[in-house]
């Protein structure tokens, strides 16, 4: 089925200039960009995109990095987008990611890991709802 998902380039991801690289990976896939959008993300919409993590010992250091410079927002739509983004990311621990996905290739560091992709449909139109409002969405 045809879904959207929420997809963000974190700001190591940003400063180290892969945003070419990962936007380039995603359209090559088959995906279709309906939405994008560089944000300098504040505390409170942190705090709101983080929630499912707060009281855990790396919160304080996630809301810090993430706050820390500009990320690119995306929704990705596309059959399966939710699982295929997914798919594309590779594990959350880039030291645990297989080559040929993007944190497998580009990133080393389990707290700078370069992307962030919905895990699920209903957390996706959550996440994607904290950055686009309705018509900013292609239909
Ligand atoms: P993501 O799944 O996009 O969103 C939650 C993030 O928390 C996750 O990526 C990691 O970047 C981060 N994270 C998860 N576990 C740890 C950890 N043990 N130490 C630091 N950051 C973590």
């Amino acid at each position: 089925a045809i879904q959207r998902t929420f997809v963000m380039i974190k700001p190591d991801g940003v400063k180290r200039k892969l945003i070419g690289e990962i936007v380039g990976r995603i359209e090559r896939k088959g995906l279709r960009i309906v939405a994008m959008k560089m944000v300098k993300i504040d505390k409170t919409i942190a705090n709101k995109l983080y929630e499912e993590h707060l009281g855990k010992s790396f919160f304080n250091e996630l809301v810090e990095y993430i706050t820390s410079g500009p990320v690119l927002c995306m929704v990705i739509e596309g059959d399966e987008a939710v699982k295929v983004m997914r798919t594309l990311i590779g594990a959350t621990d880039p030291k645990d990611a297989l080559p040929g996905t993007i944190r497998g290739d580009l990133a080393l560091s389990k707290g700078e890991n370069v992307i962030h992709a919905s895990d699920a449909e209903e957390k996706a139109k959550r996440e994607m709802a904290l950055f686009f409002s309705t018509n900013e969405i292609i239909e």
